[in-house]
């Protein structure tokens, strides 16, 4: 119903727009400010031609590159004739704010644009990658990093990041499974609205927020054989239990805008999928805000084999529910003629349309277009000492001590260390991929200035010994020699930062190069010195072979623009390790996927017998991994009590407290990671064999015990058991551990 005042802001608005048709030029400024924002859109799109409607659906990219944005002739027409509704690729104050005078003083209507930008971990000041943002399982961290990238975006210009990625990754083939949390469900929910909260804070309209984008939907991660883009196939148990709740989640937390997916769900490409986006995302979830294509995902309906030709993608896509084109020029070309003919109904493109001014009046844009185009912030911002100081705290936070035999760690500064390896002096890689206006040339720390800050110069016996890739083994004696002359020799080795990221799948996830012949040569040359090795990689690695050669490992993920620092700090004990892997890091690529929540099948292998005949196992590999998910050391100890539950038997409407007392046994303090493990025991689907279902970090120190508390409700148990969303009475075995590799011994019933 309207009432009597929406009515009267109703005449207000048409009588200021009708007063503004002779001059149109700005006429958005004069639409009253008073008026809530959805009557605004209303009274504005009534003065908008349907082209100028399709032309707010329209996103294009400006070049990237260093040292500012260029935007091709071509785009900046689009953008006067008002057929462009955001831009993407372009930054800085100034950049931003020439592009934006063309929108709101050349057009007809002056409708400012939006400036989307891939603001994944960290702006300019990078954090670690995702995946290893992951590793930390500490949501204030990963808040608080996404907070500071929205600082540094937006006092560039940028409106809205395209992340978070919550994608569920399995599978390490796939080199996006560096940008997203990992394996886990229940891990990725809650990482997914830590980030949707740090992107967007409290208030859209403030200067320093942008608005986040959950991508890419749906199933992206579950890639056949890894390969970037490939086939997508699955029930819709796997997908309403596994691939959906991180998007859901986003949802939950206010997320303003989704991106489609590149693959094919089911035979039916995700940007031309209604189920997904219709039945899904508005009717099931009720998500407000509006949807954007991946990179030219209309115009790939065609080779998908899903669209005759581009003309009937842009039809597919609109219809599906899409929103805004990004790239595919397939809305400004089509829909038009395809609203002309019939073929499209003008509705959806009012629908389009007025979600995504709706979101430019949440930025504030109608009131100052260029409120994030501020020169003086943009300096004052930028790389602030505190952001690269919160960005060292994480690089420490998301390490993670896989291995760590006769204390090969922490270091103390009273040794010499061989420092060896091609990642030990970069600056590139080490801010990983996706690393938007991170700066590849010299900003970041290394690990060997991370070192050097500890030990000065006379301590550090510097090889390089191989490259990351290649077949290259002059320098190995060097590195030899360096290896002899020292106490302790630190090996610092991984992938190069673009063998993971978007079509950057691997077909061998072994350190590439001679890397592990170098790690061979050293072991040999040196069989009684630690051998200390520190990863950089955007995936799980196979290192069977380095984790027989190496005292310690350390996975340190890219760990960003002040890594070399956070990864010391952690090599010397500054802080003690307390990352758990998000993700399982398996022992051979054969038995990949490889997951901590795998069903049981009709034939386990007996746990006291693997290698029974015709049971689920291989006849040249253990079943287990070789390290497994929710796996991290430190330099303390933690023991574990027997878990206290609050009850043995719970009715639907109760809640169980299951509790822990976790106690420091070992010399340091130091922080853990405390995971809740559920295993429903018989469903009317099967259920996997364990899944998490809470996680706390504590502080102890040594010495100190502390309680940790878990409450469980029905609500956490419940699973889609291909026709409905359940909760089914029975028993269940629980657990809370330091690691996802455990046998249960405790259970409870639920009447
Ligand atoms: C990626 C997206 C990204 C977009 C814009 C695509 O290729 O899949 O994740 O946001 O490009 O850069």
């Amino acid at each position: 119903m309207i009432n009597t005042l929406t009515k009267a802001y109703i005449f207000l608005l048409i009588m200021t727009v009708f007063s503004c048709r002779t001059d149109s030029k700005n006429v958005v400024s004069k639409v009253s400010n008073e008026a809530p924002f959805d009557v605004k859109v209303d009274s504005l799109m009534r003065l908008m031609t349907l082209q100028e409607k399709i032309g707010q659906t329209v996103m294009y990219s400006g070049g990237w590159t260093v040292t500012g944005p260029t935007v091709s002739s071509n785009n900046k027409k689009y953008i006067k004739e008002g057929n462009v509704g955001a831009m993407l690729n372009v930054y800085s104050a100034k950049g931003t704010r020439d592009l934006q005078k063309l929108a709101v003083e050349e057009t007809r209507l002056g409708i400012p644009l939006l400036f989307g930008y891939d603001v994944i971990h960290g702006f300019r000041t990078i954090f670690p990658i995702n995946l290893g943002l992951a590793a930390s399982w500490d949501l204030e961290d990963i808040e608080k990093g996404s907070r500071i990238a929205a600082e540094e975006a937006s006092a560039e210009g940028i409106h809205w990041t395209f992340a978070p990625m919550v994608d569920i990754g399995r599978d390490p083939r796939w080199g996006r499974i560096s940008e997203g949390a990992g394996e886990d469900v229940y891990l990725g929910s809650e990482i997914a609205k830590a980030y949707v909260k740090g992107f967007q804070g409290d208030d859209l309209s403030k200067h320093n927020t942008i608005l986040a984008c959950a991508k890419h939907f749906v199933g992206y991660g579950a890639a056949q054989a890894g390969r970037d883009y490939h086939t997508v196939n699955m029930g819709e148990d796997e997908l309403r239990n596994v691939y959906l709740p991180p998007f859901e989640a986003t949802v939950e937390a206010g997320v303003e805008t989704f991106m489609t997916a590149f693959n094919e769900v089911n035979g039916v490409p995700a940007t031309a999928n209604k189920f997904i986006f219709r039945d899904i995302l508005r009717d099931e979830w009720n998500f407000n805000g509006f949807v954007v294509t991946d990179y030219t995902a209309i115009n790939e309906l065609v080779p998908h084999g899903f669209a005759e030709d581009e003309k009937h993608a842009t039809k597919l896509a609109i219809n599906a529910g899409i929103d805004m084109d990004m790239m595919s020029s397939a809305n400004r070309l089509y829909l038009e003629e395809l609203v002309n003919e019939g073929s499209v109904d003008e509705t959806l493109i009012n629908d389009a349309c007025r979600r995504i001014l709706l979101t430019k009046y949440k930025l504030g844009l109608f009131d100052d277009p260029y409120r994030y185009c501020d020169e003086q912030r943009e300096k004052e911002v930028v790389y602030k000492p505190e952001f690269l100081e919160a960005a060292r705290k994480s690089a420490a936070m998301c390490s993670v001590l896989l291995k760590n035999e006769g204390k090969g760690l922490p270091l103390n500064n009273s040794q010499t260390i061989a420092l060896i390896g091609p990642l030990a002096k970069d600056k590139e890689n080490i801010i990983g991929n996706w690393a938007a206006a991170g700066d590849r040339k010299g900003k970041a720390i290394s690990v060997h200035e991370g070192i050097q800050e500890y030990l000065g110069d006379s301590k550090i016996i510097y090889a390089k010994g191989c490259e990351i890739e290649g077949d290259d083994k002059s320098e190995f004696n060097r590195a030899i020699n360096a290896a002899k002359r020292a106490d302790k020799v630190v090996m610092v080795m991984g992938e190069d930062y673009d063998m993971s990221g978007e079509a950057a799948s691997r077909t061998n996830i072994k350190l590439p190069g001679r890397q592990t012949d170098l790690i061979k040569a050293i072991r040999k040359a040196v069989p009684n010195k630690k051998i200390i090795l520190v990863l950089m990689n955007g995936r799980p690695l196979d290192l069977s072979e380095e984790d027989h050669l190496a005292d310690a490992i350390l996975e340190t993920w890219f760990p960003g623009t002040s890594g070399g620092s956070g990864v010391a700090d952690v090599l010397f004990g500054t802080y003690n390790p307390s990352g758990k892997l998000p993700v399982t890091f398996p022992r051979t690529l054969g038995q990949v996927p490889i997951y901590y929540n795998m069903k049981n099948t009709g034939r386990p292998i007996p746990p006291n017998n693997p290698k029974e005949d015709y049971k689920s196992n291989y006849i040249d590999s253990p079943n287990t991994p070789l390290y497994p998910f929710g796996h991290g050391l430190s330099y303390t100890n933690f023991e574990y009590s027997d878990v206290q539950l609050s009850a043995t038997t719970i009715g639907s409407s109760d809640t169980l407290t299951a509790s822990v007392t976790i106690t420091n046994t070992g010399d340091y303090d130091g922080s853990e990671v405390a995971q809740l493990y559920v295993h429903d025991k018989v469903g009317s689907i099967t259920r996997p064999v364990k899944e998490l279902k809470g996680f706390e970090k504590i502080v102890l120190k040594k010495g100190e015990s502390k309680t940790v508390s878990f409450d469980l409700t029905v609500e956490d148990l419940k699973f889609y058991n291909n026709d409905t969303f359940t909760v089914e009475p029975g028993t269940f075995e629980i657990a809370i551990k330091g690691t996802s590799d455990f046998n249960f011994e405790h259970i409870f019933t639920l009447e």
